[in-house]
Order: structure tokens, then sequence, then C-alpha cells
């Protein structure tokens, strides 16, 4: 499996580790730098169901989401949304959720903030608007994750948001059209932009999600080299403290409003800020 994902020959020894021909590796990929040992193939065996529903108990969310019918989700998800998002519980967050399905989640993003937020669910299916419940505070608008007016549309009536989750159609070209549509004008200063399901990038074209020479993760991975972009060709001196005042960098618009990007298994969040630009300052005796 390793071998065919990553176009490795063998994980066991350096010279043969070589992307093989015709494999979507880079040349050379950077998992050619690992090591052999690192790359040694293992097993990997599954707990049973008690064992892995066990690790839910005393997780919020995994708890909540357990009691809500209508729902699948990958298990480990749990972990990853408390660690995003648990400080935005009872702070009254505004919520928006590409794809709505049978409604699972409205309810438990409901439940999980609290009183006070606002959930919103966009969809493609019509029969989504059955869930839309405005006196709750969960709302449901019918459209497409790749429609930039659309969601123009959206942030316009509901936002901007606190949060926004994509678990819409997890098609490569409607994930990145969403990012673009939405990250600045539709994320608060202080929030998140999380898609999830990237897993179904490396599925290969069965799916038709896959639908672009670069995965998702390819394209998170950009947004670092971008967050990057100041220090290219640079050394020190071009940021210390003395010098900067005033002074100015050119940057792409990107690299001012993104300032940590997490990735979990199948995950990626976005923070969006307002970064200063960076300085450095040595305090040294002599
Ligand atoms: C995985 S389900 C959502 C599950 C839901 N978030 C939950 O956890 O209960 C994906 C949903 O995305 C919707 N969808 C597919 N393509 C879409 C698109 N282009 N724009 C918006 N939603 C889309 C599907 O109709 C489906 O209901």
């Amino acid at each position: 499996m390793l071998k065919s994902l990553f176009g490795l020959k063998d994980a066991g020894s350096k010279a043969d580790r070589r992307p093989e021909e015709g494999s979507i590796a880079l040349e050379p990929s950077p998992i050619s730098y690992l090591s052999p040992a690192l790359l040694a193939l293992e097993e990997w065996k599954w707990p049973t169901p008690g064992e892995i529903r066990a690790q839910l108990l005393g997780n919020n969310c995994g708890e909540l989401w357990r009691s809500i019918p209508n729902g699948h989700k990958w298990l480990n998800y749990f972990d990853y949304y408390e660690s995003l998002f648990s400080s935005f519980r009872g702070k009254k967050p505004k919520v928006l959720e590409i794809g709505v399905d049978r409604g699972g989640s409205l309810v438990l993003w409901k439940r999980y903030f609290g009183i006070g937020s606002q959930i919103v669910g966009i969809d493609i299916k019509q029969d989504c608007l059955s869930f839309d419940r405005p006196s709750d505070g969960i709302h449901v608008r019918i459209g497409s994750q790749d429609d930039p007016v659309f969601l123009e549309s959206i942030v316009d009536e509901f936002g901007p948001f606190d949060i926004v989750i994509d678990d819409g159609s997890h098609i490569v070209s409607h994930q990145i059209a969403s990012f673009n549509a939405l990250f600045d004008r539709g994320v608060k200063v202080g929030g998140i932009y999380m898609v999830e399901d990237l897993e179904t990038s490396y599925w290969g074209q069965r799916t038709g999600q896959a639908d672009l020479p670069v995965t998702f993760i390819d394209f998170a991975r950009a947004v670092i080299d971008l967050m990057h972009k100041p220090y290219v060709d640079q050394d020190y001196g071009a940021f210390l403290i003395e010098q900067t005042s005033g002074a100015a960098l050119e940057v792409p618009y990107i690299t001012k409003i993104v300032d940590q990007v997490r990735f979990f298994d199948s995950i990626v969040a976005f923070y969006r800020r307002d970064r200063l630009p960076p300085v450095v300052e040595h305090l040294f005796n002599t």
C-alpha cells in the first residue's frame, strides 16, 4: 500500500527509495528523505468496536454525536473537533457548515456550541430545507459550494462566521472554490476555516472527487509556503526591528491573513488572523 500510494520502490533500503516510473510522487519525492526506519512497513491493527467507542467516552462532542441519529463520522474526528472548537463553546459562535445531508451535524453543532449559537447549513439537495429551524438558530439554504455568488449571498445574510466547516461534495475543485469565496469575507478575524474528509483526495479517480492535478492537501501546503513568503531569499537582516519601522514588504494578501494551518488525519484548519509582518529583535548582553 505504501508503495502504490507514494510511488516508492521499497521502504527498506536507501538505494531502492526512488520514485517509481509513472508514480504521482515529485522527483525526488520529499518522502524519499525519510529514514528507512521510519518508512519500514508495519502491521497496524484495529481495536474492537467496543474499545474504539470507549475512547469517545468523556469527549463532549463525541458523546453528543452518539446521542443524535442520522449521521456517520470518522470517529477520530471528535478529538480534532475538541481541539479546534472547544474554545468557541458557550460564546454564541456563528457556524457555517457546507453539507447538511440528513441534518445530523446541524443538531450536533447547535447542541455543542450552545444557546445563542447560530448554525447555518448549505446543501444542493432541496429536501435539506426540512431541517431549517430559524426559531432554534438553525438555518438551511440551498445552493452549490462552488458557486461564489451563492456563497456571497450566505455571507451577506448570516456572516461573517467564527467557524466554517466544509463537509460538502469533497470534490477538490469545490473545496478550493469555497475556500477562495469564503476565507477572506466569510471568516471573522480570530475564526477558523476547516475542511474535512480529505482522505477522498487519495481514493483515486473512482469517486470523481480528485478532479484536479493537486489534492486539497497540496493546496493547503501552498498556503503554508505563502505564509513564509516574506522569508524567501532573505535573512535576519531584513527583519531587524531597528530597520523595519515604517518600511513595508510586498506579499500576497493571503500571507497577511493566515497565521496557522493545522493538519490532522484528513482534516486541515486555517486560522484567520490579521498578522503583523515578522520582526526580529536581538537582545545581547554585549
Ligand atoms: C457528507 S454529507 C454531509 C453530512 C453532514 N455534514 C453530517 O455530518 O451530518 C455531504 C453533503 O454535501 C452535499 N453536497 C454535495 N455536493 C454539494 C455542493 N456542490 N454544494 C453543497 N453541498 C453539496 C450532499 O448533498 C450531501 O448532503
